[in-house]
Formats: structure tokens, sequence, C-alpha cells
């Protein structure tokens, strides 16, 4: 295969690694990004991608095969092009303008014999009658026939140092067996196993399955929990003992609610259509949605009740949240809950300080003082809430010197800790 020269069309989390691994499989790779301030940082060899270590696009840069650019003309020519780009909810309805403006981009470059990946999560039926229109308009060429199109869902999971691109399988999938052959022969070089499907419909809705399975999942957990409260059953432990049934059980850990660009808006992506289409709601989606959005209320009511049996009102209180981030051993704070419990507190009055070594501070939601984690700061809240679990804080430290501390993520043991 000659496909040497590969864009990836959105340097963010998904088409960052992706690039560098491609450069590292030995391809010519052209980074598109049109956040020049962001382009700008991976000229000078700085990542704003945690999997993605400043090493390692110093390799690539070095290595004189990977171009990050803002440029669609430095696209001239290319023999594979993946889109990246996000894939967010306007008003509860898919925002596909992203899409559109990628596929806008890169339509007058599309020749004969290369092919177009999409990889941004969307509803099935968008590789075909959105992206396919829309590059054959541009190009004046059609597909299947003078280009290849396909589909492959990005599984990539932030922070997560086992499962990584390379070593988690991808679903591929094409418009017809050719382009299937050529999107399933440029992952094989990328990863070690690939999962070829039927249709490019089938891999939409390959992922959205996998989300919705999840998002359901966490909201019955979230829902128990809430549940198993004021019941007083401990459900953590539940969780535990269920989890030993070694088949017909997958467990799922309660929390402070779903955040990000992917488990909160995937979903909705399958509702919507479903909507559109069939006329019908999309009930489980519809139900684990509200229970899920009702985690960071449950979680500031709690706070607000523990300190209240140790004699202190939330309005005035000094709160220390442990993490801001959606997930652990990440900056992003995309739909954060934690960043919606720190906004609920400061409503009910309290002052928050929070621990939040990843995010970027300009990022951090207004009236939240960061602060490191220490001794002192500890000793001087009123109740600190375990809200993001990331790996590098000490939690030893933090029972230690903890009057009282309010864990969503059962990071923490003792008598001065209470869980979700
Ligand atoms: N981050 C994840 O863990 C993850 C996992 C699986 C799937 N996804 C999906 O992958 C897609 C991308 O997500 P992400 O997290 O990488 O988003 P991101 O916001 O980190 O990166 C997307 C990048 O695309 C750029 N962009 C937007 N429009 C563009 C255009 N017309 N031309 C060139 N660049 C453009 C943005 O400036 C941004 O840098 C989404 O559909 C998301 O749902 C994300």
């Amino acid at each position: 295969m000659n496909a040497d020269k590969l864009v990836v069309i959105g340097q963010g989390y998904v088409g960052l690694p992706l690039a560098m691994r491609a450069v590292e499989a030995g391809l010519d790779v052209v980074g598109l990004d049109v956040d020049a301030g962001r382009i700008k940082r991976l000229t000078v060899g700085e990542s704003f991608v945690e999997d993605v270590g400043a090493d390692r696009l110093g390799r690539a840069l070095s290595s004189g095969r990977y171009h990050p650019s803002t440029e669609y003309a430095d696209a001239e020519g290319f023999d594979i092009c993946v889109i990246t780009v996000p894939t967010p909810l306007r008003d509860g309805t898919p925002d596909l303008s992203f899409v559109e403006q990628a596929g806008l981009g890169i339509g007058p470059y599309v020749r004969r014999g290369c092919t177009v990946v999409l990889e941004s999560t969307t509803y099935p039926g968008t590789t075909d009658e959105l992206l396919r229109p829309l590059l054959e308009t541009a190009s004046g060429l059609h597909s299947p026939g003078d280009f290849h199109l396909g589909y492959s869902p990005e599984r990539i999971d932030p922070g997560n140092p086992v499962w990584r691109l390379e070593n988690t399988p991808k679903v591929v999938s094409g418009l017809d067996d050719a382009a299937l052959h050529r999107v399933d022969e440029f992952y094989r070089r990328l990863v070690e196993r690939t999962v070829p499907v039927g249709s490019t419909r089938v891999a939409e809705l390959t992922k959205l399955i996998e989300n919705t399975f999840r998002q359901v999942n966490i909201a019955l957990i979230n829902e128990l929990t809430m549940l198993s409260h004021p019941l007083d059953v401990d459900v953590w432990q539940a969780i535990e003992a269920a989890g030993t049934k070694p088949f017909g059980f997958m467990s799922f850990q309660p929390g402070p609610g779903v955040g990000g660009h992917c488990l909160p808006i995937d979903p909705c992506y399958l509702s919507w259509q479903v909507r559109r289409k069939l006329g019908r709601q999309f009930r489980f989606i519809e139900l684990a949605n509200d229970i899920n959005h009702e985690m960071p209320e449950h979680v500031a009511q709690r706070v607000m009740t523990g300190l209240n049996r140790t004699g202190r009102a939330v309005s005035g209180a000094r709160l220390l949240l442990l993490g801001l981030a959606y997930k652990k051993n990440t900056g992003d704070l995309r739909d954060s809950p934690a960043v919606e419990v720190a906004r609920r507190l400061r409503a009910l009055g309290a002052q928050v300080h929070a621990v939040e070594p990843y995010a970027e501070a300009h990022l951090l939601p207004d009236g939240v003082v960061v602060v490191e984690l220490t001794e002192q700061e500890l000793r001087q809240a009123d109740a600190v809430v375990v809200v993001t679990d990331h790996d590098s804080i000490d939690y030893d430290l933090v029972t230690r010197h903890a009057r009282y501390v309010f864990d969503t993520r059962n990071r923490c043991h003792g008598p001065t800790v209470e869980r979700l």
C-alpha cells in the first residue's frame, strides 16, 4: 500500500494520539486544526493531551514526518484523511457543523483512489448521508467508485495506561468492500487488531451501543446508591460482593455524575435519531440522563447534611474539593460533574477551595480557589469532598488530617469518612 501521506483533521484528545501513532508507524502526517493556538503549541513541542508526552511529540517533530498545520492546502496529495473533530450537542440536538466544516475543507483535495475515514462519534447514517454528499460535491468525484469512504469509531480512554490506541481492537467499516479493505489495511498499520463490520452504519452504532450501555448502567448504580443511603445499606460493599459472580454481572461504580464529551452526549445522538426517524422516545437513555444529572445536587445535599451533623452550616463553611476533572488522572473539565458540585456548594454559600493537579488554572470555574494539598489546607477545611479520585492524591494524608470527609469515589476509609 502506498498510503503514506495521512491527514488527521482535529488535533485533540483523539486526533493527536492518532497522528503520533501514525508517525511512529512510518507515515507522513499532517495534523490539521483550526485552533491556531493549539497548532502553535504543537509546533514548538508542547502537548496539551496527557497521553501524549512532550518527549513523544518531540520525537515525532524531529522525525520530520509530523507537520502540525492550520492550512487545508497542506492536505494536497493526501492518501488517507481521518476526521476527528468534535460532535457536541447544541440545545439537545446533534451539532454536526464541525464535521461539515471538515468535509468542506478537505473536499477540494479529495482525488481518485484516496480514502477518507470519519472517527467522530455520531448517529448511524452520518458518513453515508451527510459526509459523502459534501465530499462528492466539493471534489466532483463519487464514492463508492472514485474515492473510498469509511467510518471507524474511536475507543480512546484518556489516562488509561493499559488500554491504549494500539492495543484496543479497532472497529472498521467502508461504504463498499473496496473501502472496507482500504480502511482495514490502514488501521492494521497502527493497531494490533481490527474488527471489520458490514457497513458504516453498523460501525457508527457500535460506538453508541458502547457508550449507551455504560451511561445506563452507571445511572442504575447511581439510583441504587441514592436509595441505599436512606435504607442504611452500604452499596459499595454490595457492588463488590456482586462483582465476585464470575458470569452475568459487570461492576459499575457510583459517582458524582457523568461528565466529559462522550458519555452524557453520545447516547443523545441515538435518542435524537430515534425521535427524528421513528417518532419514538428511547426511554432508557432519557431516564439514565435524568438520574445522572441528579447526582451533583445529591452530593451537595449530602455534604450539607454531613456538615449539619457536625454542627456546621454549609453557608460560610470552608470546603476542600479534591479533583475537578470529569475523570481521574486527566485535566479534562468538559461537562465535569465535579465543577457542577463546586458551583452548587458555592451557591449554598460555601467557600470552595480545590485541589486539581492536571487542569489548566484558567479553565477552572470562577470563584474556586485552587490550592495545593497540604496538612494545613486539610485541617482548615470544614469538609473535604473527594470528587474526582486522581491517583496522585495522597488519600492517607487526607484521612489523617481532615475532620470530615465526604467521599464520592470510595478512596478514603476511617471514622471521619462518609461515603456516597
Ligand atoms: N476524547 C475522547 O476520549 C473520545 C473518545 C472516543 C471518541 N471521541 C470522539 O472523537 C471526536 C473528537 O473528540 P476529541 O475529544 O478529540 O475533541 P477535541 O475537542 O479534543 O479535539 C477536536 C479538535 O478538532 C478541531 N477542529 C474543530 N473543527 C475543525 C475543523 N473544521 N478543521 C480542523 N480542526 C477542527 C478543534 O479545534 C479541536 O482541537 C468527538 O466526536 C468525540 O465524541 C472522543
